[in-house]
């Protein structure tokens, strides 16, 4: 069964009526099933939260998918386990998971129509409590969105969810860990950690290319923006500007960290933690009051054709938000109140922005990014040029019913979110790879041309052969005649045979002139070929010399696979990925024009142009001379055609004996 979206109970049309009533009975049977047998139960619920199942979801949805360069944003829930407060307070579960990515959210007041109040929501991949950590990392969809960082794309994993939901024990694990030297192998690490050992794993197996990893580390408290690796004695706040040069906002004087190794990026991690600020309240011992936001910028190098160098400028952020609070439950006072009300607020913000960017019609209207330092920060990942995962994590007690429903109404919301992820590069760079790519273009059609000519050229020749054994065999052929007993004929057999040769010399004709116009078609054909050979073999050297003076050549801000509005650039897809949904690239068709204005050839270029023209011309002419003495003669015996020739010997023959005996 697919629903997409919430479903209330009063089903709304009568298409929705049939997967609703399936989707209640399932619920019903599921519920019995679960309070008949406790040990059904446990197979079900390992069952379900199982790896099996994610396995399932996860091929299924686009989280493990590669992103499509129009792509919606993937969302993912994580269902945390009832913690021992709840399980005294004897709070009860409020989630239900019927598979297939939905989840079940039923309340305790009966729905407008006096029957249960369920509602029903779809996502890519829903984790159950019984999810482990390294099933966060296998089927999130993070994995995916590490490959396209390398690649060059800018990437956003975040968390969002109510305080105590289980954002930072899935982003970095449970409290604690990072005091003292963490070990490597403990299971709790959370994603962040997995993701870098996976990163690693990854640009190990680029053996062809270079790369270089920066890493900084963040926190927005109270709308300050504090560097978590150089946070200073007193904390000072760093500006967050806007650059007209990248078209984002971005955070002044941020501290960036070389990261070599592994454990450079893992030492980043566990400094960050050490720093962030971190409070208790009645709903999380350890909760944060900060949201954070770890990135890891991936330079990569790959070293092109003709020595040119290419390099892309990828990165991943990791984004642990600040849980939104009910400061009544929280019991939130002075300080941490004034932090609730700043992390409220903040959300309250994002909130607003994910619900226009996923209206249609709000979506082209202003979007308040501006309105928080978050969402100044997340602006790029949730509308820009980006690829966006977020976990929506809840908590699965009634108790948090109204937090619960809240925070999946506002990941379906982002579900709905479009980014137009585009890979940054050096404009430079990016012009000479895609010329390079015309390049390639240029050279496939060549061979095709080529090909082609060669094909023409048999299925021809053959014709002409075909033919014309086809037509000797309705050529009369006039005996053969021994002159020197000519003398002997009677005058009755002299011009019986004169008629035969007048027959045979007249058919002879005939298929002379029909060779003689085949070889023109071919010759013209031929010709053909070779001046459409001459002007591809031209503009071939004129892209090549283009790739050789790129540095010349206006820029372009980044290659994308449909034109961006700025600057007139394009995306460019995914390279797993090549199809750009029918969109050509810019590039040289047979028909085509090139895209880039080509002036002022460097005088080396063009003196090769033209020695390699005037080679090919040479080679056709050489060409055309040996094929016209070729069928000049054919006049002689040798030759392929030695029936052909005998016939023209005994034709001109045949024409003297009528002249020799008038
Ligand atoms: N999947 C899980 N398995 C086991 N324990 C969990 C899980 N998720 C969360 N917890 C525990 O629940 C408590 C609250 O989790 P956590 O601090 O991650 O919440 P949070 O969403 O980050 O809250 P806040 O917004 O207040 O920072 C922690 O003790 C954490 O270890
Ligand atoms: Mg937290």
């Amino acid at each position: 069964m697919e629903v997409d979206e919430t479903i209330d109970f009063q089903p709304p049309t009568l298409k929705d009526a049939f997967s609703a009533i399936q989707t209640i009975q399932h619920f019903f049977t599921f519920n019995e099933d679960l309070k008949e047998d406790k040990a059904y139960k446990r197979y079900i619920w390992k069952k379900i939260g199982s790896a099996d199942t994610l396995e399932i979801v996860a091929t299924r949805s686009a989280g493990s998918e590669p992103s499509t360069p129009d792509d919606n944003v993937n969302v993912v829930v994580r269902v945390r386990p009832l913690c021992e407060k709840e399980k005294k307070g004897g709070h009860g579960m409020v989630l239900q998971f019927p598979g297939n990515g939905q989840i079940m959210c039923e309340g305790k007041a009966m729905g407008n129509n006096g029957g249960p109040n369920i509602k029903v929501f779809t996502y890519n991949v829903v984790f159950e409590p019984g999810a482990t950590q390294d099933d966060i990392l296998q089927y999130s969809g993070v994995k995916r969105l590490i490959e396209m960082a390398i690649e060059g794309f800018s990437c956003t994993a975040f968390c969002y969810g109510q305080t105590g939901s289980g954002k930072t024990h899935t982003l970095t694990g449970p409290p604690g860990l990072f005091h003292g030297k963490p070990n490597p192998k403990d299971e709790r690490h959370g994603l962040i950690f997995r993701s870098f050992v996976y990163l690693f794993q990854r640009l190990q197996e680029h053996k062809d290319m270079h790369f270089i990893l920066k890493a900084s580390f963040l926190e927005i408290y109270n709308e300050k923006v504090i560097d978590l690796l150089n946070p200073g004695s007193a904390r000072k706040p760093l500006a967050v500007r806007w650059s007209k040069k990248s078209r984002g906002f971005y955070v002044e004087n941020l501290f960036t960290v070389d990261c070599e190794e592994l454990d450079d990026l893992l030492a980043v991690l566990e400094e960050g933690m050490r720093n962030r600020v971190v409070g208790s309240h009645q709903m999380n011992d350890h909760s944060s009051r900060s949201h954070t936001m770890l990135t890891v910028h991936i330079t990569s190098e790959q070293q092109a054709e003709g020595g040119v160098f290419i390099s892309k400028q990828g990165k991943i952020h990791f984004v642990d938000l600040a849980g939104s609070e009910m400061t009544k439950k929280t019991m939130s006072e002075g300080t941490t109140l004034e932090e609730a009300n700043n992390i409220n607020k903040s959300l309250m913000v994002l909130g607003y922005c994910i619900a226009s960017l996923s209206d249609n019609k709000k979506r082209s209207g202003h979007i308040p990014y501006r309105d928080s330092q978050l969402t100044k920060l997340l602006a790029d990942s949730l509308a820009g040029n980006g690829v966006t995962l977020m976990i929506a994590c809840v908590s699965p007690a009634y108790s948090n019913y109204a937090e619960t429903l809240n925070t999946l109404r506002y990941a379906s919301r982002a579900k709905r979110i479009r980014t137009k992820p585009i890979i940054i590069m050096d404009p430079r760079e990016a012009l000479i790879l895609s010329l390079k790519r015309d390049v390639n273009a240029l050279h496939i059609e060549n061979e095709h041309l080529k090909a082609a000519l060669n094909l023409q050229n048999e299925t021809l020749a053959l014709r002409a052969l075909t033919d014309s054994s086809h037509d000797r065999t309705h050529i009369p052929e006039a005996p053969k005649v021994d002159l020197e007993r000519l003398a002997e004929l009677e005058a009755s057999e002299l011009a019986e045979l004169v008629k035969l040769y007048m027959v045979e010399n007249k058919a002879l004709r005939h298929e002379n002139s029909d060779l003689f116009s085949t070889r023109e078609m071919i010759l013209h054909d031929h010709e053909v070929v070779c001046r459409e050979n001459e002007r591809l073999l031209k503009k071939l050297e004129d892209v090549n010399s283009v790739c050789v003076r790129s540095p010349l050549i206006s820029s372009q801000p980044a290659i994308s696979s449909t034109p961006s509005l700025e600057g007139g650039s394009e995306i460019w897809t995914n390279p797993n990925q090549e199809s750009n949904g029918g969109q050509k690239p810019k590039t040289e068709t047979l028909d085509g024009r090139l895209s880039t204005n080509i002036t002022n050839i460097p005088e080396s270029i063009q003196k090769e142009m033209d020695k390699r023209r005037i080679g090919e011309n040479i080679l056709n002419m050489a060409n055309n001379f040996h094929r016209q003495n070729t069928d000049r003669s054919s006049s002689g015996d040798s030759t392929k055609n030695d029936k052909l020739n005998g016939r023209i010997m005994e034709d001109k023959r045949a024409t003297f004996v009528p002249d020799m005996l008038t």
